[in-house]
């Protein structure tokens, strides 16, 4: 496995929609090796998740993983190790929360995205093998960010008010304890 380098916003990489992989190709060692790369790469930044984009690659592949405590996000509850593949979402109930996110492609900035709170999420793993599962809480919107980006997008995109927008540190002296009573109760309704 190697760690690969992110690109970071402004690189048109990550304004691109990535493209569906077809069954043989994930099959393939070069597919396959990214995945793994993925893992290792969004390990090492302590991501919530990873899209193929965000390592210069223009394929419908992302990574999720949330261990206990993440350091980046601690308030996130887990999610084991999960490898989408031409994901799709569809939004359950329209019913929408503000979640205070960053990306590892958008350097020491933080903001307020409206997510869906309950999605159904249609994917193949890594083994070609379909998955439809209802994600929910901070969890569907961990997902709705990784998507996002296979279509090109950005959460400062869909940043409705960009005071909100805020540095880690500023995000630490003035916003989080307002966001972790907020992030709290969805993990106390939803479970995730
Ligand atoms: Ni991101």
């Amino acid at each position: 496995m190697t760690r690969r380098a992110i690109v970071e916003i402004g690189h048109p990489v990550l304004r691109q929609r990535a493209r569906e992989v077809p069954r043989e190709e994930l099959r393939s060692t070069r597919v396959q090796q990214l995945i793994d790369d993925m893992i290792e790469t969004m390990r090492a930044a302590n991501g919530a998740g990873l899209a193929a984009n965000q390592v210069g690659e223009t394929l419908r592949v992302a990574v999720v993983e949330v261990s206990e405590g993440n350091p980046r996000y601690p308030y996130k509850p887990p999610i084991p190790l999960t490898v989408i593949v031409n994901p799709t979402i569809e939004p359950l109930e329209g019913e929408t929360a503000q979640i205070n996110e960053g990306c590892l492609s958008v350097p020491n900035l933080r903001g307020e995205v409206p997510r869906h709170l309950r999605i159904s999420l249609r994917y193949f793993d890594r083994h070609g093998v379909e998955h439809e599962e209802l994600r929910s809480g901070l969890t569907a919107g961990t997902f709705q960010h990784e998507v996002d980006h296979l279509d090109g997008t950005l959460f400062v995109d869909r940043v409705a008010d960009p005071r909100t927008l805020s540095t880690w540190a500023e995000f630490e002296r003035f916003r989080r304890d307002d966001f972790l009573a907020r992030a709290a109760a969805i993990v106390e309704r939803f479970g995730s």
